[in-house]
Parts: C-alpha cells; sequence; structure tokens
C-alpha cells in the first residue's frame, strides 16, 4: 500500500507529555539511531512546525507507519502531516543533490503519495554539501588512515561530505549556502572563487594517498548545481523569520535532533564526533531562535547503546549477546547499512547527557530487544588505571581505557511488542525502566516496544 497523508492514522488525542505550554526537543543521548525518528513523528500531531537544527543526510531517521518505513534523512521527520509545516534549518548542512540528497528524498517520498509543497521549508542560511565535499570526506579519512598505518584513528565518518561542509562553513571563503545556490549569478561568483581552491587542495590530498583527482570546473559545477538549485528554490526562505513569526502567532515547535550528544562536536567523544552541536544548546544556533519558549527536552535513550564508525564504546559487546543484541534491534546504519556496535546500556553516560540538553523527561526504546537475555547491565561508573569515575570523561582516550563498572538486573522472557500498558510490563523489564531514571535523575515518560508509532507506552 503506498502511504498517502490521508491514509495514515493519526493519534489524535494530545499527549499528556506535549499539553503543557512552549516548543518541544527530541534529541539523541547517546551515539545516536535511538529512535529519534519514532518520537518526532508520534508527537507532531500536536505541533504546528517540526524543525531540524544541526547535522546533515549523515542522519536515517525511521519512521513506521503501519506496515510501512520511511527512512529520512534531510527531510524533517514530521513529513508525512501534509497540514505541518517542516523546516531545515540555517544549522543543517543540505546536500541538495538527486543522487545522495534532498532531491533524491523528495523524488522518493513524493513517488510514495506524500506531497511535498509549500509545507517544506530549507533556510537561505543553511550550507551546501557539495558533490567535492564528499571526495573531501572520503580523502581526509584516507590520509588519517595513511598517516597511523591503520584505521583506527579514521573518524569513520558516513562519508556524505558533512565535515569538509562545515569546515568550509568556518572558512567562509569557500562556502556556498542555499540562498546562494537558488541565485545563479551569486552561485556562480561562489563556485569561481571556490573551485580553484579544492582543484588544488583535493588534487594534493590525493596524491597524497595515491588516489585519482578529476579536476573541478566551474562550468561543469554550476550547470549540474544551478539546475538543483532551480528545482529546490520554491522551499528556499528565511526560516529564522518563518519561525520567529510562527512563535509569535502562538504556533508551537518541535525541534527534531539529529546524531545526538555524545556525537557532539564540543561535548562528545571528541575527535570521534560529528561537526555540529547534536544537542539541545544547538537549537538557538541552528534556527535563529532563541530557545527561552523551550517548555519540554525529551531525551531519546536506547535501552542499550549502539555506535557506528570509530571511538570509544566502554560497553560493547563484542560476543554473542552483542550479536544477539544487533541481530533482534536490526542494527545497522539506516545511512550506510554498516553493522552497529551495540553493548550493554551506559548510564553514567546518558546522566552526562541529559544533564547537557536539560532533559525534562526520557524516552526508552529498544527494550524488547533485551528479552530472553537472563541478566542485564547497566554501566553505573568507570574504573580508570585504579581510580573510580563517576562522570563522563572529557578525553577520548580516557574513555578508551575506561573499564565499566557493571550494575546487573534481572531480565525477562515475556515478549513485549503488543503492551500498551505499563503495567502490563514484566517486573523486571519495569525495574529496568526505573533504574533508567533514577540514575539519570528525569523521569521516563514514554516507553517503546517497538519502532512503530503504536508500539509506544505513555507514563
Ligand atoms: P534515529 O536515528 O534516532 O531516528 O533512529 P534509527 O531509526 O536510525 O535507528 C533506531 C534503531 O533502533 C533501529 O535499528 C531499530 O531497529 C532499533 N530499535 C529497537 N527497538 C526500537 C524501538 O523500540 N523503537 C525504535 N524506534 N527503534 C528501535
Ligand atoms: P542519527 O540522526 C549514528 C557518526 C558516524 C561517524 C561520526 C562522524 O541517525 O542518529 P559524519 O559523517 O557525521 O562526519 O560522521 O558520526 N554519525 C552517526 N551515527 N547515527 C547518526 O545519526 C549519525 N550521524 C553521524 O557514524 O562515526
Ligand atoms: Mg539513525
Amino acid at each position: 500500500m503506498t502511504a498517502t497523508p490521508d491514509t495514515i492514522t493519526r493519534t489524535d488525542t494530545k499527549n499528556p507529555l506535549t499539553s503543557g505550554p512552549g516548543h518541544c526537543a527530541i534529541v539523541g543521548l547517546q551515539w545516536g539511531d535511538e529512535g529519534k525518528g519514532q518520537i518526532v513523528d508520534l508527537l507532531t500531531s500536536d505541533y504546528d512546525v517540526v524543525t531540524r537544527f544541526n547535522g546533515g543526510n549523515n542522519a536515517g531517521h525511521s519512521v513506521h507507519i503501519g506496515d510501512e518505513k520511511f527512512a529520512l534523512h534531510l527531510l524533517p521527520s514530521g513529513i508525512t502531516y501534509s497540514d505541518k509545516t517542516n523546516v531545515i534549518g540555517n544549522g543543517v548542512v543540505v546536500d541538495p543533490s538527486p543522487d545522495t540528497g534532498i532531491l533524491k528524498e523528495i523524488d522518493r517520498i513524493t513517488e510514495r503519495g506524500v506531497t511535498i509543497g509549500n509545507n517544506l521549508r530549507i533556510s537561505d542560511r543553511a550550507h551546501a554539501v557539495l558533490p567535492y565535499h564528499k571526495v573531501e570526506d572520503a580523502l581526509y579519512e584516507a590520509a588519517a588512515s595513511k598517516a597511523m598505518g591503520n584505521d583506527s584513528d579514521t573518524i569513520g565518518t558516513t562519508g556524505r561530505g558533512i565535515g569538509p561542509c562545515y569546515a568550509d562553513k568556518a572558512y567562509r571563503s569557500t562556502a556556498i549556502r542555499m540562498g546562494d545556490l537558488v541565485d545563479a549569478d551569486k552561485l556562480r561568483a561562489k563556485l569561481s572563487k571556490t573551485v580553484p581552491i579544492k582543484n588544488v587542495t583535493l588534487a594534493a590530498l590525493a596524491a597524497h594517498v595515491g588516489r585519482e583527482f578529476e579536476t573541478l570546473t566551474v562550468d561543469g559545477l554550476f550547470d549540474q548545481v544551478s539546475a538543483w538549485g532551480k528545482r529546490l528554490a520554491p522551499h528556499v526562505c528565511d526560516t529564522r523569520r518563518l519561525l520567529f513569526d510562527a512563535q509569535a502567532a502562538n504556533k508551537r515547535i518541535l525541534f527534531e535532533g539529529a546524531n545526538a550528544a555524545l556525537l557532539d562536536v564540543d561535548h562528545g567523544t571528541y575527535p570521534f564526533v560529528t561537526s555540529s552541536s547534536t544537542s539541545a544548546l544547538g537549537i538557538g544556533t541552528g534556527t535563529g531562535l532563541p530557545p527561552k519558549q523551550l517548555g519540554q527536552i525529551i531525551g531519546v535513550c536506547k535501552s542499550y547503546t549502539s555506535r557506528v564508525g570509530g571511538g570509544p564504546h566502554p560497553t560493547e559487546l563484542l560476543n554473542e549477546t552483542g550479536e544477539h543484541i544487533r541481530s533482534v534491534g536490526k542494527e545497522f546504519g539506516t545511512t550506510t547499512g554498516r553493522p552497529r556496535r551495540v553493548g550493554w546500556l551506559d548510564l553514567t553516560a546518558v546522566r552526562y547527557t541529559a544533564q547537557l540538553n536539560g532533559c525534562t523527561a526520557l524516552v526508552t526504546t529498544g527494550i524488547s530487544v533485551l528479552s530472553g537475555i537472563e541478566t542485564l547491565k547497566v554501566c553505573v561508573g568507570y574504573t580508570y588505571r585504579g581510580t573510580r569515575l563517576d562522570d563522563f570523561p572529557a578525553d577520548a582516550d580516557i574513555l578508551a581505557e575506561a573499564e565499566p563498572i557493571y550494575q546487573e538486573l534481572e531480565g525477562f522472557s515475556e515478549t513485549l511488542g503488543e503492551l500498551r500498558d505499563y503495567d502490563a510490563l514484566p517486573a523486571a523489564a519495569k525495574r529496568y525502566v526505573e533504574t533508567i531514571e533514577q540514575f539519570v535523575g528525569v523521569p521516563v515518560r514514554i516507553v517503546c516496544v517497538g519502532p512503530k508509532r503504536s508500539q509506544t507506552i505513555m507514563r
């Protein structure tokens, strides 16, 4: 069946979680893929605008509606609701292309019956990820690998050109924003400045790692990119103004975090992070809307951890239990298809990221995946060179050496996917959820027992 906005079942009842005043943010508390898309989709009916404020198509947010699954990368997860405005804020980096970027997403989702028109708005201040950024991403990873003689020190990026695009934003002279992309004269001028610099730097980098580099031409890129700009022009506008006016008209905004706090460029496991502010702290700069009307900050916490790419992961399970969780939890990247590195829930990390975000509520996902595991473990601190660490360390090298201190919890064997009432959960599953909220110090208000919109238990 093709999902059209009209055939999608809505949860029309107002959610007690969203009935309070102000806007709401949904953010990831681990290394991504916590199930943010499910929660944004679930709560969209209570808001007027859904807006992304960070990241790019490194994100992969799954929205399950009935038997249909939508994997969204740049389109906000409220896009299947035709009556909501979906905004891509200035803090996002936008790959416009029809092969890997937003035009591909628009084409695919339109084929499935979702209307994309005035309901999609892209900031004119958002930076554009152009084809050479993806080349640059791969060359930097190859150069890091060459320098170290192995892949152990590479970031393991998604290869989507995210870091190079944010780097150009910081460089300024080589940056191209969406407002430039849709203005032919400006685009040509910007490309004329950028292309010679990219040709010199990327050719040198390619030579360094022994790869071919095809010289870029201003005309070639202009023809390609201006055609994308023409298609996207109707969506590009001053989204800061749009959000400000929406707020002034008492409309409510749902902010959709991409990536997650442990991947934050300032506060994550640096340098094994992405290049944007992934927590609620990034909402102001990523949208232009001061966060003073943010009423609810909901942190999404998966009942175990997963991580894609390089970097420390103290609770990683490199054994049969890990394989079991990966297979039951379908832990393969939504964006790259890579197997995710799964592990026990790290509560020390989640308490840290809940503080960072200022979480007012938690959502737990993935508890049903843990069914059948006799004894469950949660990390409540670390030992580093004989000393106990009670907080998440700033230094990724310390985290890499840190040994988790575990609290053991009794497991459960029941299947949870059909349950819709918290009291119907097995006692051990409830204890698990309550251990999370007690340790983190923030109440768990939604328990997801599967990825579908309907598989949510409100508390
Ligand atoms: P997002 O990037 O935070 O939107 O999350 P993804 O959709 O990329 O990944 C969520 C992952 O968690 C998928 O591999 C799911 O199979 C797995 N998962 C396990 N249990 C749940 C659950 O209860 N809810 C959701 N949404 N995902 C779950
Ligand atoms: P969602 O929104 C999981 C990881 C990459 C890599 C690092 C840097 O679906 O939760 P980048 O391409 O951003 O330079 O890669 O960050 N990463 C994610 N991992 N989920 C994501 O997004 C991610 N976004 C980036 O795997 O380790
Ligand atoms: Mg994801």
